[in-house]
């Protein structure tokens, strides 16, 4: 494969050909047996403030009290001091890349040494793969996505594969259309957490930009893993300090309330598989949802447990194909991303509506680099 990607050709505009292919489809190639993701375990966290600085603290940690079961009536409304909004600059948030993880991962290196290596300077981060946790949430999502397609780009530095997603011309020309209304409608899900939160007054505006983030490790058979998430907050009765996994933690999530044959069937096929994937990935047991009206006006909180998703969807999607996706995929990662450099990039692309993935070879200097030099310049030092 080294030999074939040295001699990838240009064409006559510059741009490079893709070297290699990857079959999303038939679905059926992805069947059984299920590749199992070992229990996500929580090795850091972090909190992005209001103007998405990165502080080695819980600031943003949120505690969400839940003293119902299965589902409680509320009267939410989602527009209260709507004017007050500080809204995430999404243009902004995509150039950040990696670089929460990567400063995060350069201020703690001493989780990355082994027994033996402690005090010496760090040849490794033992892992296969770092990237977000969204990115793997789309990999999971492609083998049900019909629609969508994404850009993942991918640099080998010192035998860790480094992921990151772009935004498709297709995404960026639909953000950049939204109507205000879209874009209320966006506010929303950030409003209804604010709701959630103990403690909080919804009179405030909210401040998109503020996070809490947790930094996993995982495995998905060969596969090792370390990913950071955005989470939205823990069950006070449930969570001790410091936490070792995310199982007190929950997912929020709101949601159109199901009126019609069609709202259920835009629930079950593709809400739950995006809730699904995001929450298993980090192992959070339970989504709490907001059944909302078209005014924006939450009605209802509805308990969803993580684990009780595949069956309620089992028509749609199911998780083993998912799983095995992500696997295959990764599997075709490693064996393609060869140069271990790390201004060298790969890009990866799923093409929209059905489309295959390709894997082009883009070399040094290029537009899609994202390892940013005081990264790897200190990271090893
Ligand atoms: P909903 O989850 O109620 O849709 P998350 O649930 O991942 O914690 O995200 C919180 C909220 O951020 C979402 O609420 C939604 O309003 C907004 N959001 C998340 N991802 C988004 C995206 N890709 N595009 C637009 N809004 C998004
Ligand atoms: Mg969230
Ligand atoms: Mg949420």
């Amino acid at each position: 494969t080294t030999k074939k990607m040295m001699t990838t050709r240009e064409s006559p505009r510059g741009d490079r050909q893709p070297q290699a292919q990857f079959q999303v489809h038939p679905r059926w190639k992805y069947e059984s047996p299920s590749s199992t993701l070992r229990k996500p375990m929580v090795i850091g966290d972090f909190s992005l403030d209001e103007t998405r600085q990165i502080c080695h603290d819980r600031r943003n940690l949120h505690y969400i009290t839940v003293d119902w079961k299965h589902s409680k009536k509320v009267k939410y409304d989602l527009n209260v001091s709507y004017d007050k909004t500080i809204k995430k600059n999404i243009q902004e948030t995509k150039q950040e890349k990696l670089d929460r993880l990567l400063d995060w991962i350069l201020n703690n290196t001493s989780k990355f040494h082994t027994e033996q290596s402690t005090g010496q300077p760090l040849q490794c981060l033992s892992t296969d793969f770092v990237c977000f946790r969204g990115l793997l949430t789309e990999l999971l999502c492609t083998p049900y996505e019909t629609r969508d397609g994404w850009i993942i780009c991918a640099t080998r530095f010192r035998d860790t594969v480094y992921l990151c997603a772009y935004e498709t011309p297709e995404k960026q020309a639909h953000r950049e259309t939204e109507t205000d209304m879209q874009k209320k409608m966006c506010s929303w899900g950030y409003k209804f957490e604010q709701y959630m939160i103990d403690g909080s007054d919804v009179t405030e505006g909210v401040n998109e930009n503020e996070e809490y983030c947790c930094v996993v490790r995982s495995r998905l058979e060969s596969h090792s893993l370390v990913y950071g998430a955005e989470v939205d907050g823990a069950d006070p009765s449930l969570y001790k300090t410091p936490h070792r996994d995310l199982s007190a933690f929950i997912e929020l999530k709101t949601s159109k309330e199901v009126t019609s044959e069609r709202d259920q069937n835009n629930m079950n096929r593709y809400k739950l598989k995006k809730w699904w994937s995001q929450s298993y990935l980090v192992g959070i047991p339970n989504v709490v949802c907001g059944l909302r009206d078209m005014e924006g006006i939450v009605h209802t909180l509805k308990m969803f447990k993580v684990d009780d998703m595949p069956q309620l969807a089992k028509n749609h999607w199911r998780p083993h194909v998912m799983m095995n996706f992500m696997n295959k995929f990764l599997e075709f990662v490693k064996k393609n991303v060869q140069v271990d450099d790390p201004e060298t990039v790969y890009k990866f692309e799923k093409e929209p509506n059905g489309g295959n993935i390709t894997c082009t070879y883009l070399g040094k200097d290029s537009e899609w680099a994202f390892l940013p030099k005081w990264y790897y310049e200190k990271i090893m030092k």
